[in-house]
């Protein structure tokens, strides 16, 4: 059941049109699809359709009916994948009607019934689940489709424009829709339902009008609004940056409560995880109007980036993920502001991507093999695909990269391609080779870059810069990568320095080799080198600096990420002695340097508020092995209140600097928030700061303080926690997506009676296992983020999330796959947490009827050392 990149095979057959009737029903939907197909090549093979579990009712050939095979009859043969049809014409009309029950759909792909509503999920291979197809991306054709549906779904939606629609004699009513870009069928989408809606317009740059139109739950459109005016701002910005228009007369939003992953991008009409549309200054924090700007942006971007041109295979998904992941975070950091977003996305290749690169699932941002692709919708593919992207971005400079990307779509608008297509418009657009560039697509693993320093005669100073790819579980031989390295060479007082060899142009050094080395005339003094700044490339970084030298980075970097990089290290050093010697107590020049550092950039709230936070303990466990995690989890918390004691008045003066003013998402105030909040966590360790908690709580007209109050009020004493706890509860117990932030807190607690508490959670009226929302909320939130109990040495921790995947499994493999992930990530720990980790993959593995998501991962990782 492995699927291999090196097997692609063009399609033998095409499909030009498909015409779609579908009649809505919860248990007995009609699906009738009417296909122009043409032979490719001169071939006498017979078509073989995708179908997955799925009846043929009425079967035509050009009209001609064809029955199933029989002993003296040549027909068609149906298994529960496929539906193989002897055909010896080229071109033919084919007539297939097949029936669903989207109301027993309880994976939530294909076609669904959502908290009352009809809704399809196609990526990557749903489209089988509601008629039979040729389920592959490279298979594009033009849609028309009519949607029949009763009464009480008055909106009944699918791609492109509507064309007509009327009445029906049983009291049902139809709509049909028309899409004229040929699209493979994973774009496909159809939702039918009663929803609030809101309209508003925009002209593209070309004088066109589109139409747009958010769909959301009845009661919820004052919502609504921040979504709307994000994809405004997301047109205008694609025009402005790319010069990329929308090529249709209308764009549908439609927002849904049961979703599996973000949103997706189906052409014309996105569906979306309601908790990336749904927003007010009351129910979302300010990460949450981020985040909805952010995933607006990148389902409007995928139009071009993914959809007019698309993936010739999904071993290729890299190729609109990775591109529009790092065009969203362009856009992002455009609305908002370069350094947070920059952090914000390289905490997430620490925490985890790298650890993904560690596991058995490591493999290259275009994989080689799977098993079931809705596994590969990792990190890897997204978020370090957008990190590949982001270094030709910075190789070929904005100008570069701008000319590269219109002669992809010169080159490829309309049509499905690979990564390699994809080099190769850049590689037109720039006179660097990316030959060597481009074993990014096909290496996996982390590198690591080592930097040396040796002092030579005459004051010089050498550096050293080396890198090592560590063999992953997928690919033992590791070449070395073409990197472009950020760089500065910082003297004590904060002055620069350059080479003496020229390799450092403009503070970036290509690394394309084992190791490469550069003299520096440093005539006697102490030089610190900050490298890969702004992580230019992604990969760890092994630079053994004393912390006089970081403190250095701190004070005098250049670029805002190396200083917040620089703290980071620092943190983490000390947390390293705390894990040597418990008792230890941290070097006072430390402090001293923090203190300092503190008061010089008190008004400075975006950068403080980033430095002040401690590496989570997920960044640090990919900064060590053999990781025993009461002990870590010790040492950090010990760190966190040294910290707070230490810096207590510092961190006084930060909070009463920073005056509460009336809420709005708006970034200065963004920062000051997020600054404040920061700080209040830091204090409510200290008992006599409690009343700041409770105080904020009160006073807050926003989701971002109450919810930084809440967070904080974990550190204080159990009642206040629990009270706030309550309160919060009664408050948006009508509020399930508010709710899931209160489920997640609960889950995360590292209290002895967590079992009790989950299982409480569990039975609370608004938690439901079909929702992934809740489950992600509670279950993902205890397995990814509650490390001490997550991992507690008796292995309840394991045992608690194998029971409740083996339910889950049973309803939403997709979601039960991601879930798994943190017990299938067992390398970084010591031997005894291992152990216990693989008796429960071992118990999941041994389960009948597992599905190949869970298998795919849980096998993988017990093959794995
Ligand atoms: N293309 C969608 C997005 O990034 C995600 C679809 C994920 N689908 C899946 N089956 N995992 O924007
Ligand atoms: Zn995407």
């Amino acid at each position: 059941q492995i699927k291999r990149r090196a097997d692609y095979k063009p399609p033998a057959f095409l499909i030009t049109t498909v015409d779609l009737h579908v009649t809505l029903h919860p248990t007995d939907t009609r699906v009738i699809s009417t296909l122009k197909v043409t032979r490719q090549g001169s071939h006498n093979q017979p078509l073989v359709l995708d179908g997955d579990n799925l009846p043929v009712h009425k079967l035509l050939i050009d009209n001609a009916p064809l029955a199933a095979k029989s002993d003296d009859n040549d027909g068609y043969i149906l298994t529960d994948s496929s539906l193989s049809i002897p055909v010896d014409k080229n071109e033919f009309t084919l007539y297939i009607e097949t029936s669903i029950a989207p109301d027993n759909n309880k994976a939530l792909e294909g076609l669904y019934l959502s908290g009352g509503a009809y809704c399809t999920q196609c990526e990557a291979e749903g489209f089988r689940r509601i008629t039979f197809f040729l389920d592959r991306p490279d298979v594009l054709s033009v849609y028309t489709v009519t949607v029949v549906g009763d009464e009480k779904y008055p909106m009944l939606l699918s791609n492109g424009n509507p064309v007509d629609k009327g009445q029906l004699s049983d009291g049902k009513h139809f709509v049909k829709w028309h899409d004229p870009h040929p699209k493979p069928c994973y774009l496909f989408a159809l939702v039918a339902g009663d929803f609030d809606l809101l309209t508003d317009s925009y002209t593209t740059m070309s004088g066109k009008e589109v139409a747009l139109e958010l769909y959301v739950d009845k009661g919820k459109k004052h919502q609504g609004t921040f979504a709307l005016e994000s994809l405004k701002r997301a047109m205008k910005w694609d025009e402005d940056v790319f010069g990329l228009e929308y090529d249709l007369d209308i764009y549908m939003i439609v927002a849904v409560d049961f979703f599996n992953m973000g949103a997706m991008e189906n052409k014309g009409l996105n569906v979306f995880n309601s908790k990336f549309v749904l927003a007010d200054q009351d129910t979302a924090t300010d990460d949450d109007f981020f985040n909805v700007e952010a995933v607006i942006a990148h389902e409007y971007f995928h139009n071009w980036t993914g959809n007019r041109v698309t993936c010739r295979d999904w071993f290729q998904l890299s190729l609109k993920e990775g591109l529009t992941v790092f065009r969203d975070q362009q856009f992002s950091a455009d609305m908002t502001s370069e350094l947070s977003n920059r952090i914000k996305h390289v905490r997430v290749m620490r925490e985890h991507q790298f650890s993904e690169d560690a596991s058995a699932m490591s493999h290259p941002i275009r994989p080689d093999e799977v098993i079931e692709m809705n596994n590969f919708y990792t990190v890897t593919v997204y978020d370090k695909g957008a990190e590949v992207i982001r270094m030709f971005h910075t190789l070929l400079g904005v100008d570069g990269f701008r000319q590269g990307m219109d002669e992809y779509f010169r080159r490829h608008d309309g049509q499905a391609v690979t990564c390699d297509d994809f080099v190769s418009a850049m590689q037109s657009a720039t006179s660097l080779d990316l030959s060597q560039f481009s074993l990014w697509y096909s290496q996996s693993g982390t590198p690591v870059i080592s930097v040396e320093q040796q002092e030579l005669e005459n004051g010089k100073v050498q550096f050293t810069l080396s890198q090592r790819t560590p063999k992953t579980s997928d690919q033992h031989d590791k070449q070395p990568l073409y990197m472009p390295i950020n760089i500065e060479i910082i003297g004590q007082g904060g002055e620069l320095y350059s080479d003496n060899e020229g390799v450092i142009n403009d503070g970036m050094v290509i690394l394309d080799k084992e190791s490469m080395s550069f003299t520096v005339d440093a005539s006697g003094n102490v030089l610190t080198p900050a490298v890969l700044g702004n992580f230019s490339a992604p990969a760890k970084v092994d630079n053994p600096l004393s912390t006089e030298s970081l403190l250095t980075i701190f004070k005098h970097g250049k670029d805002a990420f190396n200083r917040w990089d620089a703290m980071q290290s620092i943190y983490d050093r000390c947390i390293r002695e705390l894990e040597q010697s418990p008792e230890a107590s941290i070097d006072e020049n430390i402090w001293v340097g923090i203190r300092s550092a503190i008061s010089r950039e008190i008004d400075n709230v975006e950068l403080l508020g980033e430095c002040l936070v401690i590496p989570s303990f997920e960044t640090l466990c990919q900064l060590r092995t053999s990781v025993d995690v009461a002990e870590l989890s010790k040492a950090r918390t010990e760190f966190c209140h040294q910290f707070a004691q230490q810096l207590e008045a510092a961190l006084l003066d930060v909070f009463n600097s920073i005056e509460s003013k009336p809420y709005s998402y708006e970034q200065s105030a963004v920062n000051q928030r997020r600054c404040k909040n920061v700080v209040l966590a830091h204090l409510a360790l200290l008992p006599q700061y409690e009343h700041l908690v409770t105080e904020q709580f009160e006073a807050s007209d926003n989701m971002t303080d109450t919810l930084g109050a809440l967070r904080s009020a974990q550190f204080c004493r159990k009642e206040v926690f629990d009270s706030l706890m309550a309160k919060f509860e009664q408050r948006y117990n009508k509020d399930p997506l508010v709710l899931d932030k209160w489920f997640a807190l609960h889950a995360t607690q590292p209290t002895k009676d967590i079992f009790a508490t989950i299982t409480m959670l569990c039975e609370h009226p608004q938690f439901t296992m079909s929702n992934p929302n809740r489950v992600r909320s509670v279950i993902g939130s205890f397995a990814f983020y509650n490390s001490e109990m997550f991992h507690a040495l008796d292995g309840s921790g394991y045992k608690f999330v194998a029971d409740y995947l083996l339910k889950l499994d049973k309803l939403n493999p997709q979601v039960a796959a991601r879930i798994v992930t943190p017990l299938t990530q067992w390398q970084g720990f010591a031997s005894q947490h291992q152990r216990l980790m693989k008796e429960q993959l071992g118990r999941l593995l041994n389960h009948k009827g597992l599905s190949k998501d869970v298998f795919e991962k849980v096998s993988k990782s017990l093959a794995y050392g």
